[in-house]
């Protein structure tokens, strides 16, 4: 049902920005293919944007993304810690434009005020291949995205949105970069927070993958938690408000599923431990 509802929302709004789109196409087509017909094909299923495949000829040239005026967010208690009403344009194309250079982001192409390319990579949702033949251990494989995150944090950039779809992966697990920062941080969310809220992402998702995964390993977040925490006290205060309390709280939102944390005395134990000074939420 609520499948449906969330498909018929994408058509609308898809139906209702057409003319937007039209012209958009065509920007591209001149701008960046001499002219020449592309075809696109709708990606992704999540966010406020809308994400493309474009294809010249057989041959996929690029990952298109449209802001689209009529989707509007989706009410969530994680909406706190975000600023929804920012660019996600903008957003995409800083970050890409600082994070390709260092090797985290595909390259951005083209862009126009509301739409972007970036390059196509052969790579896959993470998500999407843990269960592939060919596919290392899962916390290993964890534990290179969150030194990923590492990486864009040591970059001055935070992610927001930093899931298992959100980390592309190539066929031999070699390769990784990092997709979707459609939305910016909330006002006053201070950046060490905004990496906490990182990792804490990172880990929620991966509890929801393989919520009985060895603990062995965890010490890479407990770090990354612990830096976060020290480096500003204001992150933790964050951590204690009502917003994350509310976000906590609710049960079908995904950083509740921090809350399993807690009913894993292993796992539960090792992280009042790396938070010294009283964990998160018990
Ligand atoms: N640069 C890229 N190369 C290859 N595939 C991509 C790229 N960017 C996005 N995708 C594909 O498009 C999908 C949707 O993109 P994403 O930016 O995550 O949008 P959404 O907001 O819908 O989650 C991804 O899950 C991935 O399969
Ligand atoms: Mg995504």
């Amino acid at each position: 049902m609520l499948k449906t509802k969330r498909w018929w929302r994408r058509i609308r709004a898809e139906y209702l920005n057409r003319a937007r789109h039209r012209q958009i196409v065509s920007l591209l087509r001149a701008e960046v293919f001499g002219g020449a017909p592309v075809t696109l094909k709708r990606m992704g299923n999540g966010g406020a944007d809308s994400v493309y495949k474009v294809f010249l000829g057989k041959d996929a040239a690029g990952i298109l993304r449209v802001r689209n005026p009529y989707q509007k967010p989706r009410p969530s208690a994680l909406n706190a810690f975000l600023a929804l009403s920012q660019s996600s344009i903008d957003r995409e194309w800083a970050v890409y434009t600082k994070g390709y250079p260092a090797g985290l982001t595909p390259q951005p192409l083209w862009r126009c005020e509301d739409a972007m390319l970036c390059a196509h990579l052969p790579y896959r949702p993470l998500r999407d291949c843990l269960n592939a033949k060919n596919a290392p251990p899962f916390l290993p494989l964890l534990l290179r995205c969150a030194a990923l995150l590492d990486r864009l944090h040591k970059t001055g950039l935070s992610h927001m949105d930093a899931g298992l779809g959100n980390v592309l992966v190539d066929e031999n697990f070699e390769n990784m970069t990092l997709i979707d920062f459609e939305h910016g941080p909330a006002e006053n969310f201070s950046f060490p927070a905004q990496c906490l809220y990182d990792h804490l992402k990172l880990l929620n998702t991966a509890l929801q993958y393989r919520p009985a995964e060895t603990i062995e390993g965890f010490s890479l977040w407990a770090d990354n938690f612990r830096s976060g925490l020290a480096g500003d006290s204001s992150a933790r205060a964050y951590f204690d408000t009502p917003a994350a309390e509310a976000a906590l709280d609710e049960s079908k939102l995904p950083l509740s599923r921090l809350v399993n944390i807690w009913a894993n005395p292993e796992i539960a134990a090792h992280i009042r431990a790396l938070l010294a000074g009283g964990p998160v939420r018990q």
